[in-house]
């Protein structure tokens, strides 16, 4: 029989990055070209690992709005992972960056951090090398990604990298 492990994870950055997008390609394999902001959203999805694990993620979907910042802490506060993401075609890295910062001085020590590009099928309208974020990830100790909520491409795999991170009992 399998054994399910909850965590929580928390989604944080800039506004329309695509973070409600990555989740809801995750949970419901939905995507949408119309997505209202978020103030603060709730999804789970389990994703087994082996035949005998199973790990429950319990998903707080973040609002990116400036005017909402404040709130970030209450979820990102208990999460054993996060998910910081910046959208390749836009200016969104530095964002990203300081959410990193804000993690390493506010959350737990133990946090999981996965640093992810988004909107990858907008490859044409880069404004972020791949290596850039790589490069940030690999000296921050974080993991590091390229995906397209729109596509799916890159989605599921990196949750399940984020799952094979967890500690579990
Ligand atoms: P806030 O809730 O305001 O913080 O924004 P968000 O980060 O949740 O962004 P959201 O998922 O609402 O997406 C913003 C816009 O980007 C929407 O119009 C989406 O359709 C679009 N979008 C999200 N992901 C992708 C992607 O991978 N590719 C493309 N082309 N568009 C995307
Ligand atoms: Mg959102």
């Amino acid at each position: 029989m399998s054994r399910t492990t909850s965590f929580k994870l928390v989604l944080l950055g800039e506004s329309a990055v695509g973070k409600s997008s990555l989740v809801l390609r995750f949970v419901r394999n939905e995507f949408s070209d119309f997505r209202e902001s978020t103030i603060a959203a709730f999804l789970t999805q389990t994703v087994s690992l082996d035949e005998n694990t199973a790990i429950k993620f319990e998903i707080w979907d973040t609002a990116g709005q400036e005017r909402y910042k404040s709130l970030a802490p209450i979820y990102f506060r208990n999460s054993n992972a996060a998910v910081i993401v910046y959208d390749i075609t836009q200016a969104s890295f530095e964002k990203a960056k300081s959410w990193v910062r804000e993690l390493q001085r506010q959350a737990d020590p133990s946090i999981v951090i996965m640093l992810v590009g988004n909107k990858l099928d907008m490859e044409s309208q880069r404004k972020t090398p791949r290596e850039m974020g790589e490069r940030f990830a690999q000296e921050e100790g974080l993991l590091f990604a390229e995906a397209s909520a729109k596509s799916g491409d890159g989605v599921e795999v990196l949750f399940m990298e984020i799952a094979k991170k967890l500690p579990l009992a």
